[in-house]
C-alpha cells in the first residue's frame, strides 16, 4: 500500500467563514472517544464486521473460479445499491493496470439495460451473478427471474451452471432459490451491511473471476485497519476524515464533494456517494430524538467537471468540504507530440506526458479552492493497484462508521431506503402489504385532485 494523506488543508481557512482550527480539531478528544468507544462495542454486537473481512479465507472462492475459468469470459452482476456499486467500483479501477475479463453490472431495472445486456454479451460464454444480502429486494428478484426465464429457454440442459447466486446464509427467498434448485451459492456475512460488504463474496467472487487479484484487495484493506486503529486523531485517516467532515458540517458545510483526477476512479466515488449518503442520512439519534442529519456526497471527476462545476465550488456557497483524489504513477501514459512547437498559444503543452497535465489541475483546482477558503483534503495513491483500492475502500467503511458514531446515529441501517422498498411491494399488489397501498391509493387520490399539474402537448 501506498498512499499519503494529507490534510493540510483543512486548517487554511484564512479566508473562510467558519474555520476549524488545528487546535480545536485536536481538542475534540471527546468526540473521537465516543466515535472509538462506539465502534470498539458495536463491533462485538451490531453489523460491523467489515472489520474482520481482511482475515477472511478467499479459498472457496478461489476454488469454484478455477472451475469455471476456462468456461465462461464475462460475468454480469445483477444487483442494486450495496450488491453493486463495489463491484463495479473495484472493476473500473482496476481494468486499466491489466487485463481482465469482462464485468457488466445492471444495478436497474430499466429495460433498456436489459437490451443492453442482451444485445452486447455472448450468452454462451456468459455467467451471472444475482446478488442481494436480504434476498428479496425488488429489482434483484425482477432480474433474477428474468434471467432465469432466460437461462432455462436458451440454456435447457445446463442453465444451473451458468447462474451463481450470493445471498444471506439463512434467510430470504434467494437462498431458498439456492437450496430447492441446487445453484452454486455464496453468502452475504450476517454481520456485514450492504453498502460494507465491497470485500465479501459480495464484491470478491466478481473480482477474482475477471483476473483481478483479491487477496491483494484484502492485503490492502488489512494495511489501511492498522492505521484507521491507531489511537492518536491526528494519525488516524479515517478518525480525520470523520472528525473534519463532522465538524465542518455542524459549520454549515453539507455537501462533501470527491473529486478524483482520474476516470478510473470516478466509480469510486460513486461508492462514497452511497456508503457517507446513505449510512449518515439519518431521521433518528441513536437515543430516538428527531435529528435529521446527514452531508450530501457529491461525485465530481477532475478535470472534466473544472469545465462544469468548479465555477460554482470556487465562488458559490461557502457549504462544501473537498477530498481530491490523485495517482502519481500512471501505468500508461500519453505523450502530448512535439508539435506546433512555435505557437505560445499550445506549445507549453509540447512533449509533456497527459499524467502531468492532469496532476497539474488537481494542483490548480486545490489552490483555487483553498485560496477562496474552502478546507479540502488530498489522497494522493502511488498507482492504481489492488493493495491501493482495498485500502481506499476500507478507510472510507471506517471513516463512515467513526461519523455516524460522531453524529449519534446508526450509521450501519437504511429506514428510509426500506420504506421504500415496502412502498415498492404495495404499488406493485405484493401480498401483505394492503394497509400501505390504501395509504398510497389516497395520496394518489389527493394528488390528482388538487390537480396542480400541466400537461405540455
Ligand atoms: O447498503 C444497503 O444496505 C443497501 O444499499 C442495499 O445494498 C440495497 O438496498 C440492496 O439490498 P439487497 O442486497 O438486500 O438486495
Amino acid at each position: 500500500m501506498d498512499i499519503k494523506f494529507d490534510y493540510t488543508n483543512l486548517f487554511r481557512h484564512s479566508k473562510m467563514e467558519k474555520g476549524v482550527s488545528k487546535e480545536q480539531f485536536k481538542s475534540e478528544k471527546e468526540l473521537c472517544e465516543i466515535a472509538k468507544n462506539l465502534f470498539a462495542a458495536k463491533k462485538s454486537t451490531d453489523p460491523l464486521g467489515f472489520c474482520e473481512l481482511p482475515d477472511q479465507s478467499v479459498e472457496h472462492i478461489l476454488a469454484y473460479i478455477k472451475k469455471i475459468e476456462n468456461r465462461f469470459d464475462t460475468m454480469v452482476v445483477l444487483g442494486i445499491g450495496g450488491s453493486a456499486l463495489g463491484n463495479k467500483a473495484v472493476y473500473k479501477a482496476i481494468k486499466t493496470q491489466k487485463k481482465l475479463k469482462q464485468l457488466y453490472v445492471y444495478d436497474n431495472v430499466c429495460p433498456y439495460f436489459w437490451d443492453e445486456i442482451l444485445t452486447t454479451i455472448n450468452p454462451e460464454k456468459t455467467i451471472f451473478n444475482v446478488i442481494s444480502k436480504s434476498g428479496t429486494t425488488a429489482e434483484t428478484s425482477a432480474s433474477f427471474m428474468f434471467i432465469i426465464d432466460y437461462l432455462k429457454k436458451n440454456f435447457p440442459a445446463d442453465y444451473k451452471d451458468r447462474l451463481i447466486i450470493t445471498t444471506d446464509k439463512e434467510k430470504g427467498f434467494l437462498r431458498k432459490i439456492v437450496e430447492t434448485e441446487g445453484f452454486q451459492g455464496f453468502i452475504v456475512p450476517d454481520n456485514v451491511g450492504g453498502r460494507f460488504s465491497v470485500l465479501t463474496d459480495v464484491g470478491l467472487v466478481s473480482s477474482a473471476f475477471v483476473r483481478i487479484d483479491i487477496k491483494g484487495l484484502l492485503a490492502g484493506a488489512k494495511a489501511m485497519r492498522k492505521h484507521c486503529d491507531e489511537q492518536d486523531i491526528m494519525k488516524n485517516p479515517a478518525m480525520i476524515i470523520a472528525l473534519s467532515h463532522i465538524l465542518y458540517m455542524q459549520a454549515g458545510k453539507n455537501i462533501s464533494v470527491m473529486m478524483p483526477y482520474c476516470n478510473a476512479l470516478y466509480d469510486m466515488a460513486d461508492w462514497y456517494r452511497q456508503i457517507w449518503g446513505e449510512s449518515l442520512g439519518k431521521r433518528y439519534s441513536l437515543d430516538g430524538k428527531e435529528v435529521c442529519v446527514g452531508q450530501t456526497p457529491v461525485q465530481a471527476l477532475g478535470t472534466t467537471d473544472q469545465h462544469s462545476q468548479v465555477q460554482l465550488y470556487v465562488e458559490g456557497p461557502k457549504d462544501k468540504i473537498f477530498t481530491f483524489v490523485m495517482v502519481e504513477n500512471f501505468k500508461k501514459d500519453y505523450t502530448i507530440p512535439n508539435i506546433f512547437t512555435d505557437r505560445k498559444e499550445v506549445n507549453y503543452l509540447c512533449g509533456k506526458p497527459f499524467s502531468a497535465l492532469l496532476n497539474a489541475e488537481c494542483l490548480a483546482t486545490e489552490l483555487a479552492l483553498t485560496e477562496v477558503g474552502n478546507p479540502n483534503l488530498m489522497i494522493k495513491m502511488k498507482e492504481i493497484s489492488e493493495e491501493n483500492i482495498g485500502a481506499f475502500i476500507y478507510l472510507y467503511e471506517a471513516a463512515t462508521a467513526f461519523a455516524g458514531y460522531m453524529l449519534n446515529i446508526n450509521p450501519l441501517d437504511q429506514p428510509g431506503v426500506e420504506a421504500g422498498k415496502i412502498a415498492t411491494y404495495a404499488l406493485m399488489n405484493k401480498e401483505g402489504f394492503d394497509t400501505e397501498r390504501e395509504k398510497i391509493k389516497k395520496y394518489i387520490e389527493n394528488k390528482d385532485n388538487q390537480g396542480d399539474i400541466l400537461c405540455i402537448d
